[in-house]
């Protein structure tokens, strides 16, 4: 039966690095309380001018090479973003006019932090079906051109960074590898709960002096309530994705949450019986890079060897919508 599989990985932060110490510098925090509270320690910051189509083609020639490819080996590309480089066009097509693709089609997902996943899936279908073979999947987000960084804005910029990260998929008939199946979920009554109100789409002009007064062009978050929300929903799809494939929690090789927090992704790790050593963590080191945080994770875990071929992988993710998803696979490179 033909499934989809990855035959090709790659990621890109952008060079410039902000320490905790270095955003106490432009608001009222401290590395002690974003250590404590989240895990991060920095994230990677885009210089001014940087899209997130500019991050995404760097990650996507190296997936596209990584899989022993050409562009002209690629028949779709779904971009999972939060910050497309335009209102719209989506980023699909703005990394289409970087990379030479043809006339291929061009999909943005804007699922947020569970993005990547249903990029996956929709990949998974698209392949599955017999409609294409080759897809580039990315996940990308330049965070940093819409953050407060002022003290007003703290409890949401000290959590973000930029990033990007891309997989290829392709089909496959081999049984023993690839996508197995997944999750995916929304409860849009929570979709105020984290978001970035302006432009709004029902007010002439999208955006007034106003608005940007009161700071609604900036993400706003209840925290609390991401959170208490967060883990039970990232155990629940997590068990629905082993229920509907058979397997078991202790048959997973390696667990990569969304990394929104630590203590989000220690408390799933823990409810779900999994050994800390399974659980991957890279928050420290780039913050919460939404879609692009699940490809990151892929390609360190690949070059740290804890994903290696045959590994039974288990992605979830959970974000603003909200949305959440899971997804399971056998990794075959
Ligand atoms: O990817 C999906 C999206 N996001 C998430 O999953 C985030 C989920 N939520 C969280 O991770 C946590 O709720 C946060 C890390 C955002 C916040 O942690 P918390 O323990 O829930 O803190 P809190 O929001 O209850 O705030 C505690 C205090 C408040 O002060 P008061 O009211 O107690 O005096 C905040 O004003 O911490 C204050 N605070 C800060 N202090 C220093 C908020 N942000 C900061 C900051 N530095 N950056």
């Amino acid at each position: 039966m033909r499934r989809s599989t990855v035959i090709g990985t790659g990621f890109y932060v952008p060079p410039d690095i902000w320490t905790n110490e270095d955003m106490a510098k432009l608001m009222d925090t401290s590395d002690e309380w974003i250590q404590e509270r989240t895990g991060i320690k920095q994230r990677h910051i885009a210089e001014e001018g940087i899209g997130c189509a500019d991050l995404a083609k760097v990650a996507a020639e190296q997936a596209i090479a990584d899989a022993g490819m050409t562009n002209q080996d690629i028949d779709m590309i779904i971009f999972a973003t939060l910050i497309p480089d335009v209102f719209f066009p989506g980023s699909a097509c703005v990394l289409q006019s970087k990379m030479p693709f043809g006339t291929i089609p061009a999909l943005d997902i804007r699922q947020q932090c569970t993005g990547f996943i249903y990029a996956m899936a929709i990949a998974d279908r698209f392949i599955r079906t017999g409609w294409c073979d080759n897809i580039l999947v990315v996940g990308s987000e330049v965070h940093s051109a819409g953050l407060d960084f002022t003290t007003r804005g703290r409890d949401v910029a000290v959590l973000f960074g930029d990033g990007a990260g891309a997989v290829v998929m392709v089909s496959t008939e081999n049984e023993n590898e690839g996508v197995l199946d997944f999750t995916l979920h929304a409860e849009g009554e929570h979709y105020d709960k984290l978001l970035i109100p302006a432009p709004y789409g029902y007010v002439r002009g999208r955006i007034t002096h106003e608005m940007i007064d009161n700071a609604e062009h900036y993400p706003k978050m209840d925290g609390r309530a991401v959170f208490r929300h967060a883990v039970p929903r990232f155990c629940e799809c997590i068990s629905e994705v082993l229920e509907k494939t058979g397997y078991s929690i202790e048959d997973v090789d390696l667990f990569i949450p969304h990394q929104a927090n630590d203590r989000i992704t220690n408390m799933v790790g823990e409810r779900m019986g999994l050994p800390a050593e399974k659980v991957v963590s890279n928050i420290a080191s780039y913050g919460n890079t939404t879609a692009a945080t699940i490809p990151i994770c892929i390609c360190e875990s690949r070059q740290d060897g804890r994903l290696k071929k045959d590994s039974l992988l288990l992605l979830a993710a959970f974000g603003s919508g909200f949305t959440w998803a899971s997804l399971l696979m056998r990794w075959s490179i």
